[in-house]
């Protein structure tokens, strides 16, 4: 990553912080997004101390939903960071519960943050995008398999998966790389209330933020068209995806695990 340029959406926070980390580290200069300014600019500093100081980091605070300024935004930092080898399409927006409990506003949100947005920022990335660069969306697990209570989700996460792995023959052509990275789930703040959070996301095996960092930074190092993580769980996923009836006998036992897990979970927070 020595000399390189990444641009890291989501990055805040959680896992587009800790993938941010790591490619400062092994010596990218890194453009972090994110709304909120203060968290960013805090960030920034952490990246800083992780890589190459201050001259290789850039903040670019905005709304990924605001299409006009996304679409800007490849542009800007080739400006001031040099140039552009990696896209990591890693913000991302959860309303949980029935449909009918969201306003169509909500709703829509969920779509444009995790589907267009990363649509848009792609196209616009791809004019500046080295030769040998990258693009990596972080899915999830439940774009594999549709998680009930959490459908636009589901359907945003099975979109961008899909986007990625179509848009890779074109992207080839530019000697680019296209990947996606599905985590299950992953210990960070996007859980919210996790009173909300379906049983059966807990059945999973949870990553660390750390962990899923790592798989992004394999699926760009090793050109993968996809990453599932935990593995097992993307293998799990697959199986019941196309065997909806298998994956419904399997529901009550996933759910009753799912239960204690987070149960279990939500006890080791209150003692934090
Ligand atoms: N945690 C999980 O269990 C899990 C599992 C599977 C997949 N994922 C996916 O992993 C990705 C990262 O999630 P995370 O767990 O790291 O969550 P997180 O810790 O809550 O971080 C989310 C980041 O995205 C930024 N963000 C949210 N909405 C944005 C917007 N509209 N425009 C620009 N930035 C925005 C947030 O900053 P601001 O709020 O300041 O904008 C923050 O930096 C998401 O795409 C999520 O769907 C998470």
């Amino acid at each position: 990553m020595q000399g390189k340029v990444a641009l890291v959406t989501g990055a805040s926070s959680g896992i587009g912080l800790a993938v941010a980390k790591k490619l400062a580290q092994r010596g990218a200069k890194v453009a972090l997004v994110a709304r909120g300014k203060a968290n960013l600019e805090e960030a920034a500093r952490e990246v800083a101390r992780a890589g190459g100081g201050a001259e290789g980091v850039a903040v670019f605070p905005l709304d990924v939903a605001d299409l006009t300024a996304l679409e800007a935004l490849p542009a800007a930092v080739v400006g001031k960071l040099g140039r552009l080898d990696v896209v990591v399409n890693n913000a991302g927006v959860n309303h949980r519960g029935a449909i009918q409990r969201h306003t169509a506003a909500k709703l829509a949100e969920v779509i444009t943050v995790n589907l267009t947005a990363p649509v848009v920022l792609t196209r616009a990335a791809v004019p500046f995008l080295e030769r040998g660069g990258s693009v990596v969306a972080v899915a999830s697990i439940a774009g594999m398999v549709p998680v009930p209570g959490e459908a636009a989700y589901s359907a945003s996460k099975a979109g961008i998966r899909a986007f990625c792995r179509a848009i890779a023959d074109d992207l080839a052509a530019a000697d680019v790389h296209s990947g996606v990275v599905c985590p299950g789930p992953v210990d960070t703040g996007f859980f919210g209330d996790v009173s909300e959070v379906p049983n059966l996301v807990f059945s999973q095996p949870m990553s660390s933020a750390d962990e899923v960092a790592d798989a992004v930074l394999r699926c760009i190092d090793e050109r993968l068209d996809e990453v599932a993580i935990p593995a097992q769980s993307g293998r799990l996923a697959t199986v019941a995806y196309l065997a909806p009836s298998f994956a419904r006998r399997i529901r009550p036992m996933l759910e009753k695990r799912g239960r204690a897990a987070k149960a279990a979970y939500i006890a080791s927070r209150a003692r934090k």
